[in-house]
């Protein structure tokens, strides 16, 4: 059997993994089953990235709602009529947690009768087999599958399948779903399956879409990969005035969208991994008339979405004038202001923003003034017993960085002379062996043997060195990884590159490596170019 915990683990981010262990606890204690299901498993085993945790528990869901919010969960929608919460666990991670249900469609058109279920019954009434699995996460089966219709091998096989005959009469945002997973995975209908979704579109299923499906559509194009693609499928299928009567491809800011999708990419690259799904939706329906956005976001069911969306504009403006104003007078200031900003915020201006002089600094941040680091003495530091050990340490790099950010220690000699007095005093040299005769000099020569070595004095070479190179490096926030030029072209909003700053070799040899702040650095031992970032590419989308 696959071990699909240990691919669970490995494939989740810490984020994730964290999500996973505290929605374990919250049903535990409340003596609930719990199972991962939907499109978390299917990503799994696919080797798509999981994008969130859908979550179902035997019991009902609304009752972990307190504990769920003490552990740091905000809620974007509770469900009374199927028990489900919508929510977003600490560190940005989207879930659903819902009751295991059974649904009997007892009138087309109408919502279905929603009964308590195990959780078999509540595969049942799922969309296609690839969404119908679930992965126990109870003590005693943690890591068994339940896949009742077989979706692992539709999965091989790239097919979407529908459950039975009725499913898109059932419930018709299925047809809509199966042009969106189509589109995503690139993997087609399975014949009979496509038969149905023909006959379905012809007999116009899709009048009989409820509200509260529109709206969950809606959100799900907001986080999408490619969501202007999905936009445009859903055009040519007739969905997208499904959705809003006034919508279409023309109406979507095609430019912004691009721009957002690509700084993004260069934003996470640099360690940054803003929530994107509010700019999404604002660049999809950039062109849509007020009404028809406030139709959409009355639609959509998670609130703290259509709140970050509503706020974007307002608070992209509050940036850009902090940025215009004394708060960011110096380009220390600006990194400050800059580093506390929430990254969807910068994200969001870096696309939106008209003013040279805003789009300067926000460049400045993701590329230049990432190079500064490279500046920062860290050898000398190290020799000067300036290291991540000493509490100063993080300020005194900062303090540092900040310096050479605003040009205020121009030469290595003007740095020195500012951290020389920063120093602490060298540690007293360790007392010599007493002298013994016989049996106890030997031990005591032994015992001399494992006194560590005294430190380097300042400017001593050799061994000093081997120590600086093991030595931990707090930088400065956010600058985990070098910068990777950007690709927006020359004048338009983004992130555009930044002429690499000529550093000595020797500067270079001192380059901080890729790490997060106060993080024991690798050795450094010969010079290296700027490291580029590697991110994980997903796995490639077949046809
Ligand atoms: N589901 C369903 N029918 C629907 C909506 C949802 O059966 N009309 C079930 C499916 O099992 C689906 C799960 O609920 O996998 C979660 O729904 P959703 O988050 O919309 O889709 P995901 O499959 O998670 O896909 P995505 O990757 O887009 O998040």
């Amino acid at each position: 059997m696959a071990d699909y915990i240990y691919t669970l683990e490995t494939r989740l981010s810490p984020d994730q993994q964290k999500a996973v262990t505290l929605v374990q606890d919250v049903a535990k204690a409340a003596d609930m089953n719990l199972y991962l299901t939907g499109g978390a498993i299917r990503d799994i085993i696919t080797g798509f990235p999981i994008r969130d945790l859908d979550f179902t528990v035997q019991g009902n869901a609304l009752k972990l709602q307190k504990e769920l919010e003490r552990a740091g969960a905000v809620i974007g929608h509770a469900d009374d009529e199927t028990k489900s919460l919508l929510l977003t666990l600490p560190g940005n991670v989207r879930s659903e947690i819902a009751m295991a249900r059974s649904e009997r469609y007892e009138k087309t058109g109408k919502p279905p009768h929603i009964l308590p279920a195990t959780i078999i019954e509540d595969l049942r009434r799922r969309d296609f087999t690839v969404n119908a699995m679930a992965l126990s996460l109870n003590e005693g089966s943690r890591g068994l599958l339940m896949d009742p219709f077989n979706g692992a091998a539709d999965i091989e096989a790239k097919l979407i399948r529908v459950l039975h005959n009725y499913a898109f009469l059932e419930d018709p945002s299925r047809l809509i779903r199966a042009t969106r997973f189509a589109a995503r995975f690139h993997w087609p209908l399975e014949e009979r399956t496509q038969q149905r979704y023909d006959a379905a579109k012809d007999n116009g299923y899709i009048e009989y879409l409820r509200n509260s499906a529109i709206g969950h559509e809606i959100e799900q194009l907001a986080y999408e990969d490619d969501p202007l693609n999905i936009l445009k499928v859903y055009e040519k299928e007739g969905w997208l005035k499904v959705l809003n009567a006034h919508w279409s491809s023309a109406k979507a800011d095609t430019v912004g969208l691009s721009t957002l999708m690509k700084t993004r990419q260069q934003m996470n690259e640099l360690g940054y991994m803003p929530d994107v799904a509010p700019a999404v939706i604002h660049f999809l329906s950039a062109r849509l008339g007020d009404k028809d956005i406030a139709d959409i976001r009355k639609a959509i069911p998670r609130k703290d979405l259509v709140e970050s969306w509503k706020d974007l504009e307002d608070n992209a403006k509050d940036l850009a004038k902090r940025l215009s104003g004394k708060e960011a007078a110096t380009p220390s200031r600006t990194w400050q202001l800059l580093s506390s900003a929430r990254p969807e915020m910068v994200l969001f201006l870096a696309v939106t923003a008209r003013q040279q002089g805003v789009i300067q600094k926000i460049k400045n941040f993701f590329t230049k003034w990432r190079q500064v680091q490279q500046k920062i003495p860290l050898l000398e530091m190290t020799e000067l017993h300036i290291t991540p050990q000493l509490a100063t340490y993080p300020k005194i790099a900062n303090d540092v960085f900040l310096m050479l950010l605003d040009g205020k220690l121009r030469s290595r000699t003007e740095t020195l002379k500012f951290l020389k007095p920063l120093a602490p005093p060298p540690p007293p040299p360790p007392p010599p062996p007493p002298a013994k005769r016989g049996r106890g000099k030997a031990a005591a020569a032994a015992a001399a043997a494992v006194v560590p070595a005294a430190p380097a004095k300042p400017g001593a070479k050799g061994k000093g060195k081997a120590a600086v190179a093991a030595a931990p490096v707090a930088l400065p926030p956010k600058q985990a990884v070098a910068p990777k030029p950007a690709v927006v072209a020359k004048g338009k909003p983004g992130i555009a590159p930044a002429k690499p700053e000529k550093a000595s070799a020797k500067q270079a040899t001192q380059a901080p490596p890729k790490q997060a702040a106060g993080k024991p650095a690798k050795p450094a031992t010969k010079a290296k170019p700027l490291a580029k970032t590697k991110t994980k590419t997903p796995a490639k989308k077949k046809r």
